[in-house]
């Protein structure tokens, strides 16, 4: 039985917010409407292609043997190096003939809701612009380099295609029940940090990792984070850092066994008996945790970026 997201709920409208639900106060530009979709795609100059070519080079000479065979895959059918910053009306057809997915522009973070109403109905939305030079190895607002190289290969791939559309769906019912959070924590562990185990070994499929020079190295190899294998409700209990290396990656044994572990679950029990106040530290090993390599923690206790510690 499918409990992830409600039964029958009319996905072609913007759910309605109810004011008791948390989720980031966010002011919307004038020139979007409530879909937060942007009138077009920005005209990229070629300085902005040259810096998505380095970025895809930079991230291309690292990723073979360490990112998931699908994104790997993906990245190969939607031809993102084909030079500069993809277009997304050429891209959208391309994965839509895939997968059904389409690439949207908007300006920035977009709410919750909205978010979730667009997954729901396969768009994916992508930042409408593009770091400098100067953030070149780090920005914290998605960009499109983000958005596009780290997410949308996996959306190439139809097991996780699915995948990404009922978490979408499930938003409906995670704020019915204010469990935004939680919800956010399952996407965070999964579609941005998310490692899986191949025939061949560990590799990344989540954005986060994919679209930075550092996590792919530190997720996979280093000592210091703890690797888990996923347990739903375990990580919907699990708080997490938004500025840091993870302390803990977790780790799916396949996109279909993502799949059926989220949409089988029975979510109306999982959010009754969530405590919202409660929930583990990001650098913890439970007694229920079926662990596959308990971190050192290294790098968080010398202090983590902040204090410049190693990556290690
Ligand atoms: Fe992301």
């Amino acid at each position: 039985m499918a409990t992830l997201s409600d039964p029958e709920p009319d996905f072609t409208t913007l759910p309605v917010m109810d004011g008791e639900v948390f989720t980031a106060p966010l002011r919307k530009p004038d020139h979007v409407g409530d879909d937060w979709i942007e009138p077009r795609q920005r005209d990229y100059d070629a300085a902005d292609d040259a810096i998505w070519d380095d970025l895809y080079a930079r991230q291309m000479d690292i990723l073979p043997g360490r990112a998931a065979s699908a994104f790997l895959a993906g990245t190969q059918k939607l031809a993102l190096g084909r030079g500069g910053v993809p277009e997304f009306a050429r891209l959208s057809s391309e994965l839509g003939a895939l997968t059904g997915w389409s690439v949207v522009p908007v300006p920035m973070l977009i709410p919750d809701h909205v978010f979730f109403w667009h997954l729901a109905n396969r768009r994916f939305p992508a930042g409408n612009f593009i770091r400098t030079r100067e953030t070149f190895d780090y920005i914290e607002e998605p960009d499109v380099f983000h958005d596009v190289f780290g997410h949308v290969p996996m959306l190439a791939d139809p097991v996780y295609a699915d995948y990404m559309q009922e978490y979408g769906r499930a938003g409906w019912k995670a704020m019915r029940y204010n469990r935004l959070k939680a919800l956010g924590a399952l996407y965070w562990y999964t579609v941005e940090f998310g490692l899986v185990m191949e025939q061949a070994g560990l590799r990344a499929y989540g954005a986060g990792i994919l679209s930075g020079p550092t996590e792919a190295v530190f997720a996979l190899e280093a000592k210091s984070p703890n690797r888990i294998f996923l347990n739903v409700d375990r990580v919907m209990r699990t708080d997490y850092v938004i500025d840091d290396l993870q302390p803990t990656y977790f780790v799916i044994d396949s996109f279909a066994d993502l799949y059926r572990q989220t949409v089988e679950r029975d979510f109306d029990r999982l959010y009754r008996g969530l405590n919202p106040g409660f929930t583990y530290a990001n650098a913890a090993v439970i007694d229920v945790d079926n662990v596959l390599h308990r971190g050192t923690q290294e790098y968080l206790l010398r202090g983590g970026r902040a204090s410049g510690a190693k990556a290690v």
